[in-house]
């Protein structure tokens, strides 16, 4: 089946910041799952993968303000009604042009469930080798409970959210949905016309110095670790 026949409009929806920001995203968990298990030296890409991941989420919390118009959250639908409508697969084409309402469900899990595992991250201790930089500003019994959720409860969180997420990527795929692609080149072949995400140079460099910003912010955050971290 030709996705874009003459009658389908390819209208730019996921602009190449929010593209990036995705895989990128995809490379720092696997990276931060792996690391964590393996621990030891590998802990030291544990914290690099660590501090990428808070500049990321940074990065998309302003993204979600003012980047291109489908990776809005102005644009995400999260009314009740409409996620029982998805969830019974009754949701039509145009609201399906950026997020579902499902989709923006599971980027809302994915922030709070990233947010509160890097959060416990930065006040986690191993009691041997390897503490969270702002682990020294919190109480032990604080620091107890955060390694105890980082490591357990969290870390099975965000697994078996990532494997829903595939689950749901590979229904939508086997629906004939072009969601995939759309998070590789951008677009999608829409049946109706509507307005384009911005993907323009202008828009892309602002994004680059928003996320410079936000590498800067976490690089103080981590630079409040003590001497020798
Ligand atoms: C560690 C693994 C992964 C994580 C943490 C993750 C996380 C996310 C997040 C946070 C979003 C929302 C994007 C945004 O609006 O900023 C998203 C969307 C998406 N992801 Fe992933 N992802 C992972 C793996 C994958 C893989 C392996 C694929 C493809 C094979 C994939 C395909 C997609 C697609 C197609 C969307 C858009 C969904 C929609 O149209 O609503 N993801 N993912
Ligand atoms: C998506 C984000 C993250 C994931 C999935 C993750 C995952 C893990 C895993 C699997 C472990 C191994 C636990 C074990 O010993 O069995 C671990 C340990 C650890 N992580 Fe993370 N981590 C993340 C982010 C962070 C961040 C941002 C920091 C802060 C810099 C951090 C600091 C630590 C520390 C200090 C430990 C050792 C704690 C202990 O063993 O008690 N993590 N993490």
């Amino acid at each position: 089946m030709n996705l874009y026949a003459s009658h389908l409009h390819r209208t730019r929806i996921w602009d190449l910041p929010t593209r990036l920001f995705h895989w990128a995203l995809v490379v720092c968990v696997v990276g931060l799952v792996v690391s964590g298990n393996i621990g030891g030296s590998a802990m030291v890409w544990h914290f690099r993968f660590g501090q990428a991941v808070i500049s990321l989420l940074l990065f998309r919390l302003v993204w979600g303000l003012i980047g291109g118009r489908w990776s809005r959250f102005s644009y995400f639908n999260l009314r009740p009604g409409a996620i029982i409508e998805d969830l019974r697969g009754r949701i039509d084409a145009r609201r399906r042009t950026g997020h579902s309402p499902l989709g923006a469900l599971a980027v809302l899990a994915f922030a709070l469930v990233l947010t509160v595992q890097v959060a416990s991250g930065l006040i986690s201790d191993d009691e041997i080798a390897f503490a969270g930089p702002l682990s020294h500003l919190v109480s032990s019994a604080s620091v107890s409970a955060a390694s105890a959720y980082h490591k357990n409860i969290g870390k099975l969180l965000l697994i078996a959210l990532v494997l829903l997420h595939l689950l749901a990527i590979i229904w939508h795929t086997f629906k004939g949905h072009a969601i995939v692609g759309a998070m590789v080149h951008g677009d999608k072949p829409l049946e109706q016309a509507e307005p384009p995400a911005r993907d323009d140079a202008t828009s892309r460099l602002i994004a680059l110095a928003v996320l410079l910003g936000c590498f800067g912010l976490s690089s103080w955050v981590f630079s409040l670790a003590p001497a020798g971290f």
